[in-house]
């Protein structure tokens, strides 16, 4: 029976990995359809980074802010926010204020289907994984690559395929001379193999579940790096900002700037605005003078010079711009020694060539220096894992620096620890849980009596849960 075994074992990987791939075809046929949808509507209003806000509010995370309430009701949002508005949702009133009240255009015409699409796209843009994208962040791209790469998966099966066939040319081959063989021998008596028998014959088999344990094997270390889990990963950003000189040097608190650490599932990379609190009035840096300070300028549409935002910005034309912010570079430099005003004019051009190029992607369709900075994305956890800031942060009370490394000392951030699960479960063996005057922790007021009667010595995060499946896997 050992054919019988092997058979289901085989049908079993086989089955299996039909469904990784259907379900992966599936997922990649939604994000497709989502994002032509959402470039077609939406993306004049909402980043399509989903990060950053725009018109609208960026949409990464929108289902968690809307998950005290029925789906229903969000998809009703997207087809006519106005009536919701008007039926007094309490979330569609909260954003339609917070925005003051700038009218989100109606689109009736959409079917749950295309919004699940969107939602898709929606949520794997803002994760950075979505499916064809390029490893994340060749330097200067953005952080998430558009799905438009072509794959090999289909070269792939063809040529397994072939070499299938091939394989049951040769054993075919093989046995007939091996009975030919035989028979000039003259032994007697023995049965010719049917082609059933070769394709069931363990030999052939074995072959089969080898081939597919490396295929599988194959496809899954690429999938894994693709989704951009790379320790020690440190990829140039679009602007030398340098967490040495702010959380260092200037002692800036990390939730300054992360401010969504502390309340919410992501730490949140901080808007252009968050700068501008500062650098309204640092506006010449000792590094780099003007050259890095006035790319946050020209992505808020700042004009340095005059202290004002500039009017009407979005039908400024790159030229316009242009002369804007080199006045201010060239007044920078003329304050200066003589040598550097004779090479002025060819200072701002570089400066501002650099500006451009740092500013805009092609490849994401953002063609002007004006909109958010497209910062390139370090950590990434694939989408069946769930990982909680405010979780570890709040509750936890767990240091930034335990999983991202000193990183008041990085001129440039890379990625400090594996992000893989073996890492989360090994912390949460061994790290014990902060109940001292923790109002979280009421409900294990057992653990609590045991602590206090020297009963138990410690409670690690393992044993209120930790290690069970369902808490990181959706
Ligand atoms: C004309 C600009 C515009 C377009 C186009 C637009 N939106 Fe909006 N959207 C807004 C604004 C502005 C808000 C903030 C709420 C308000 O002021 O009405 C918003 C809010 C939202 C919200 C609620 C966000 C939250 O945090 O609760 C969702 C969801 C949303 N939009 C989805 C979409 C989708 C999906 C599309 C495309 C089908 C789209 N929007 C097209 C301007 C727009
Ligand atoms: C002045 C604002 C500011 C402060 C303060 C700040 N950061 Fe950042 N942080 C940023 C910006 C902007 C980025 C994106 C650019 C980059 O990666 O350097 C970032 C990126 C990061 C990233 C990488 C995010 C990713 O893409 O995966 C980590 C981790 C991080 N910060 C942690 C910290 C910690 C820890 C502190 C405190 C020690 C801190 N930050 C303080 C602004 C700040
Ligand atoms: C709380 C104040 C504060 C905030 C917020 C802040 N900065 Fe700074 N930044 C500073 C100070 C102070 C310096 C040091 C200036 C110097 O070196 O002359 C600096 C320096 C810099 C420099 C180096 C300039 C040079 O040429 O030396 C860059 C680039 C920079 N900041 C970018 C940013 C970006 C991008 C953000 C937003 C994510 C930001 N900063 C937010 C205070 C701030
Ligand atoms: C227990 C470990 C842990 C702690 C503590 C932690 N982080 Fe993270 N951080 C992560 C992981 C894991 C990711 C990747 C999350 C993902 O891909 O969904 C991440 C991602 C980030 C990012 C990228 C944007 C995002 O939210 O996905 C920033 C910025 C960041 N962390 C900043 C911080 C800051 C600031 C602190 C302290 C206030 C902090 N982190 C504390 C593990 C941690
Ligand atoms: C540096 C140590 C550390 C690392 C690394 C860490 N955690 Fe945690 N985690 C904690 C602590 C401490 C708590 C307890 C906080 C609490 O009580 O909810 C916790 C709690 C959790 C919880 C809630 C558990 C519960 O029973 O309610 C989840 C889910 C979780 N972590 C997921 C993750 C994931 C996913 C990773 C890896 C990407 C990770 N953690 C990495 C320390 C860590
Ligand atoms: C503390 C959080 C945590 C717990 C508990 C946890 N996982 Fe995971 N798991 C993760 C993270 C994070 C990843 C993604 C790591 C990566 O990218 O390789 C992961 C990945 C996986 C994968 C995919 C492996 C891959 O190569 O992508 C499987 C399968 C898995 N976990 C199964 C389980 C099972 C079964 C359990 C319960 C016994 C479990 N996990 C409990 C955090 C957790």
């Amino acid at each position: 029976m050992v054919h019988k075994s092997l058979i289901n074992r085989a049908l079993l990987l086989l089955s299996f990995l039909a469904l990784q791939f259907s379900a992966f075809a599936q997922s990649e046929a939604a994000v497709n359809a989502g994002k032509v949808l959402f470039k077609t509507n939406c993306a004049q209003c909402h980043n399509r980074n989903m990060k950053d806000d725009l018109t609208g509010p960026a949409l990464g995370g929108v289902e968690e802010r809307w998950a005290d309430y029925d789906q229903a009701d969000l998809y009703s949002w997207i087809r006519n926010s106005q009536a919701l508005v008007q039926a007094g949702h309490p979330r569609a009133t909260e954003v339609f204020n917070q925005w003051n009240k700038v009218v989100m255009q109606p689109f009736p015409n959409l079917t749950d289907e295309d919004i699940n699409n969107l939602m898709v796209y929606i949520n794997c843009q803002y994760a950075g994984n979505c499916p064809g994208a390029q490893i994340a962040g060749t330097p200067g791209n953005l952080n998430n690559g558009t799905p438009e790469e072509g794959s090999n998966t289909g070269l792939f099966i063809i040529l397994a395929v072939i070499l299938g066939i091939l394989a049951v040319v040769l054993a075919r081959i093989a046995s007939n001379l091996n009975y030919m063989l035989k028979v000039q021998a003259g032994e007697t008596g023995m049965v010719r193999r049917s082609l059933v028998d070769i394709l069931t014959s363990k030999s052939v088999i074995g072959f089969l579940v080898f081939a597919l344990v490396v295929l599988g094997g194959y496809t899954t270390v690429n999938n894994a790096i693709s989704m951009g889990r790379q320790q020690g990963y440190q990829p140039e950003q679009p602007i030398k900002f340098s967490h040495a000189t702010h959380a260092g040097a200037q002692k800036i608190d990390c939730q300054y700037c992360h401010d969504g650490a502390r309340r919410s599932k992501h730490s949140v990379i901080p808007a252009a605005n968050t700068c501008m609190n500062c650098h309204k009035a640092v506006k010449v840096g000792s590094t780099y003078g003007t050259a890095e300070l006035t790319k946050i300028y020209a992505s808020v549409g700042y004009d340095p010079s005059t202290d004002t935002y500039i009017e009407d910005i979005e039908n400024k034309s790159t030229e316009d711009l242009k002369a804007i912010y080199s006045k201010w570079i060239q007044n920078e430099y003329m304050k200066e020694d003589d040598a550097k005003v004779n090479k002025v004019d060819k200072i701002v051009d570089t400066q501002w060539d650099a500006i451009v190029a740092s500013l805009t992607d092609e490849a994401m369709g953002d063609e002007s220096v004006y909109g958010p900075i497209n910062w390139v994305r370090i950590h990434n956890l694939p989408d069946h894992a769930y990982f909680n800031h405010a979780q570890h942060v709040s509750i936890g009370k767990v240091e930034c620096q335990q999983c991202h490394g000193k990183v008041e000392e990085m001129e440039l951030v890379g990625q400090v620890a594996p992000l893989s699960m073996g890492w989360c479960i090994n912390c949460h063996r061994q790290t014990e849980v902060k109940f001292t005057g923790n109002e979280y922790y009421k409900s294990y007021s057992r653990y609590v009596e045991e602590l206090e009667s020297g009963v138990r010595e410690k409670v690690t995060v393992e044993d209120i849960g930790g290690l069970e499946c369902q808490k990181c896997h959706y």
